[in-house]
């Protein structure tokens, strides 16, 4: 049978889930590509760690870029080290030294995904990316793929595995914030920087790519309004519960009248919902099409093996050439005009849910439901406890669900509110949806 030789750059969680499917299961691979993909190297930076792999056969493993880029055999290359820098000149490298690169960095392709993919075009190579967005769910391929008869009207989802581990350890475990997340990188599934998942930029920086292949717009991720698990506490988690719902980091893309609304917010999810059954490392999508209608997706979105599938299922598609004719076809990141406006976070409608500390005292909550009302904002449900015995004297939790109203009357109401002598200074607001 013919053989593809193919690299691995970055051997680290991803990476070695790449070697283990290369070298354990190679005749599978071979059977499903009609080629061997042969491992011929893998670069790593310390060659003395040990990588997990037993049988990693000898001249494998190296710490010199160059004896990949010279290496005129290897044609494919697994590129999975993450960040900006070096990723992106290790890749430009790779591209021009005439290799077809297979990527998992969403950061790399939301940031400089014009120039790395007009460089590639240029060249006649390509870069695949499944792995870049829900780690083994199929979405890339589905997106660009199986929805190309129609005209996608909205995309939601749970797109980090760690903030969505996070949150299903706190809720269901009662795991402390800080142990969750120390168990999250134990697991491989959080970034070198656990930062960009819990703040919602991983998921903006996936909601960026996911968006240009559903709707052709080329948006800055970081233009995209996110917020992340620092918006609320423990205690909403518990309320919300009662409420019937979940929080979860939701990332939402929505055509209206064919402008389009894009954002990243923990949002009140109902019970029962697909998205709010989401729970550990799982990622989910909904897509509706004005065809299909309604999509459902859902696997683990981040791990070793998940996402060491979407990659080799990518190396597989790059040696047979199938990722050729996609990748000429769909000329993503290229100069294609779209016609889709934005539509401003303030602009977006969407029911809340605002939690208070408030003063048990006469007049307070007509001053609050006085605010609400002067917003043309209606209450469409409003939940104050006695207060509890621990809790601060002659302080009480108020939570107030709306009905649907505009964010920037919401974000207006809550500002007045908080700023009542009566309300404590810390106060919550977070966007509910029913699906
Ligand atoms: P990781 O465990 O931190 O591995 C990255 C590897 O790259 C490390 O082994 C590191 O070497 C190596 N590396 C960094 N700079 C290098 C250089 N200049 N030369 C050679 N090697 C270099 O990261 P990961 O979790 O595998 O993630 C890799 C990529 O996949 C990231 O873009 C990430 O966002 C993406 N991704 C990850 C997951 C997941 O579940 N982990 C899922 C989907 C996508 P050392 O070992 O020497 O530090
Ligand atoms: N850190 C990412 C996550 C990896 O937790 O979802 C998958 O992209």
């Amino acid at each position: 049978m013919e053989k593809t030789h193919v690299a691995i750059v970055g051997m680290g969680t991803v990476g070695t889930g790449v070697a283990r499917l290369l070298l354990e299961h190679g005749d599978r691979l071979a059977r499903h590509a009609g080629r061997v993909l042969w491992l011929n190297k893998a670069l790593v930076r310390d060659l003395s760690k040990n990588r997990g792999i037993d049988d990693l056969p000898a001249g494998i493993l190296t710490d010199n870029l160059q004896e990949i880029l010279d290496n005129h055999q290897i044609s494919v290359v697994a590129h999975l080290i993450g960040g900006i820098e070096p990723a992106r000149t290790i890749m430009l490298q790779l591209l021009e030294s005439g290799k077809d690169v297979v990527t998992a960095n969403k950061a790399l392709l939301a940031q400089h995904g014009e120039e790395l993919f007009d460089r590639a075009r240029s060249l006649g190579r390509t870069i695949a990316f499944e792995a870049s967005v829900g780690g083994g769910i199929p979405i890339i391929a589905n997106i660009t793929q199986c929805f190309t008869a129609n005209q996608i009207i909205s995309l939601r989802g749970i797109l980090n595995g760690t903030s969505n581990f996070i949150l299903t350890q706190m809720s269901e475990k009662g795991l402390e914030y800080d142990k969750a997340l120390e168990i999250a990188q134990r697991l491989g599934y959080a970034e070198a920087d656990p930062a960009m998942d819990v703040n919602g930029s991983d998921t903006a920086q996936k909601l960026a790519i996911l968006a240009h292949l559903a709707f052709g717009v080329r948006i800055d991720w970081k233009e995209i309004y996110r917020k992340g698990l620092e918006a609320f506490t423990i205690e909403d988690i518990r309320y919300a519960e009662k409420l019937g719902y979940r929080i979860r980091l939701l990332a939402t893309a929505q055509l209206i009248d064919d402008n389009l609304e894009l954002h990243v917010s923990p949002t009140l999810i109902r019970n029962g919902r697909p998205l709010a059954e989401v729970r550990g490392p799982y990622n989910a999508i909904t897509i509706v099409g004005d065809a299909v209608g309604d999509m459902f997706f859902h696997g683990q979105g981040a791990g070793q093996m998940p996402t060491a599938s979407a990659v080799v299922a990518d190396m597989i598609d790059t040696a047979a050439g199938r990722t050729e004719i996609t990748f000429r076809r769909l000329q993503l990141w290229s100069d294609r005009q779209c016609e889709i406006e934005m539509i401003p976070y303030s602009k977006t409608i969407g029911r809340y849910y605002m939690r208070y500390l408030v003063a048990d005292e006469p007049g307070v909550l007509s001053q609050i439901t006085g605010i609400l009302g002067g917003h043309r904002i209606s209450i469409s449900s409003i939940i104050q406890h006695e207060p509890a015995e621990s809790s601060a004297p002659n302080k009480v939790p108020l939570i107030i669900m709306t009905h649907e109203c505009s964010e920037s009357e919401a974000s207006r109401a809550h500002v007045a509110i908080r700023e009542l002598p009566s309300v404590d200074s810390e106060c919550f607001k977070l966007r509910v949806s029913e699906g």
